[in-house]
């Protein structure tokens, strides 16, 4: 029998469903008319003006299962940037990688508010302990380019909607949005019929695997807030309004949170007949170098950057992790999957180290929770 979830995602025919009276009682109770609204948003409101608005950029940054692996110590012209051992993925992201990459994000969203307001961004890596990065700002000549990128921190979101499948991005957006690629992450672009379809059938037998994996599948379910009272208490994490499947199918949702189970069956197919099936292009970033962690860093701000030209071109994007997931869950023990392997087939001697879908959404998304600067300052140390 089909399960309730898998039946919700596919959100055809249950529209009579909907206008059970209790249930949607349940359903404004879980949020249904609240989404994107309250505390747990309001991070995406502050003024990005002085050093507590750089800190706000960085707040706002696309991190891997919104865990918002961060600490920030804003200091006199600095921001320290530490890492949150409590919001690490485990089975999850076991070489770290997705953590470096989110860390990327939150300096890249973070120098990007600095340069429209006039300032210069240094980043030294500490090595070793909690403290990751020291960014130091300085007034200094900044490309005034950087002032409409800024505009599209609060504005942009993931967006895991379908999206227009006849309309790809042309080749000189392409090359706009490949021009944030450099410092030894380069971008490929899988485009035609045959490598679509070669990258889709990977990352669904890769989602099959992963909700395979008892491990993987707990460390990930952490993240999932399927009610409202946790979206807003913990402002964190996967919510039913992120993923994105339309008002009917997020209002049966929120009257009926689903079981981790259905959450899983649901998850496969929506990733095969949405996500796939409905992107015009994937995007690779590619490191030069296999397991390097500093280019994990460089490809998250990469991404960061990319996204942010992106939904300035009214371009959405929405990365797909289960292929580098699984291959790193291996990895992680020494053993190479065939995933690996055909990873390592896009990336020539470097590594693929995060893949998206990209293309003209159907319909716009709303942010996704964040704790606000205060709520994550690190103590003086
Ligand atoms: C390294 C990295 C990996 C990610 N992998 C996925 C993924 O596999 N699937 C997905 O739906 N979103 C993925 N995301 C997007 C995050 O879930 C998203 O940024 C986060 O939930 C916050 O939402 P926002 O980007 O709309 O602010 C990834 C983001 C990063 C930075």
């Amino acid at each position: 029998m089909i399960s309730r979830r898998g039946f919700i995602l596919g959100t055809v025919g249950v529209g009579t469903a909907v206008v059970a009276g209790g249930g949607l009682l349940k359903a404004a109770e879980n949020g249904v008319f609240s989404a994107g609204d309250g505390d747990a948003f309001s991070a995406w409101d502050a003024p990005l003006e002085g050093m507590q608005g750089i800190a706000a950029a960085g707040v706002l940054a696309a991190n891997s299962h919104n865990t918002q692996p961060w600490k920030l110590r804003v200091g006199d012209g600095t921001i320290d940037v530490l890492g949150d051992n409590e919001r690490l993925m485990g089975a999850a992201d076991p070489r770290l990688r997705e953590l470096h990459l989110s860390l990327g994000c939150v300096i890249e969203n973070m120098a990007v508010a600095a340069a429209a307001q006039g300032r210069t961004t240094g980043v030294e890596f500490v090595r070793g302990g909690d403290h990751f990065a020291r960014l130091t700002f300085a007034h200094g000549e900044t490309d005034a380019s950087y002032a409409a990128l800024a505009e599209q921190i609060p504005l942009r979101r993931t967006n895991r909607g379908a999206y227009d499948v006849k309309r790809a991005p042309k080749p000189a957006t392409l090359e706009t949005l490949a021009a944030c690629a450099g410092d030894g992450v380069g971008v490929r672009w899988l485009s035609s019929a045959g490598e679509r379809d070669e990258f889709s059938a990977l990352t669904v037998k890769a989602t099959e695997v992963h909700v395979n994996d008892a491990a993987m599948q707990r460390d990930s379910h952490a993240w999932y807030r399927m009610k409202w009272s946790e979206v807003e208490q913990h402002k964190d994490g996967i919510t039913i309004d992120g993923a994105a499947v339309g008002l009917i199918g997020t209002t049966m949702l929120k009257m009926f949170p689903p079981t981790s189970d259905a959450f899983d069956e649901g998850w496969t197919k929506v990733t095969r007949e949405t996500h796939c099936a409905t992107a015009p292009l994937f995007g690779l970033l590619v490191a030069g170098a296999a397991d390097d962690r500093s280019a994990w860093v460089t490809a998250g701000r990469v991404y960061q950057r990319m996204q942010l030209e992106a939904t300035r071109l009214g371009i959405a994007m929405h990365p797909l992790s289960q292929a580098l997931a699984v291959r790193d869950r291996d990895l992680a023990d020494g053993k190479r999957n065939e995933f690996a392997d055909a990873l390592d087939a896009y990336a020539g001697t470097g590594e693929v180290v995060l893949a998206f879908r990209l293309g003209y959404p159907r319909a716009d998304v709303p942010p996704s929770p964040r704790r606000p600067v205060g709520a994550v300052s690190a103590q003086r140390g």
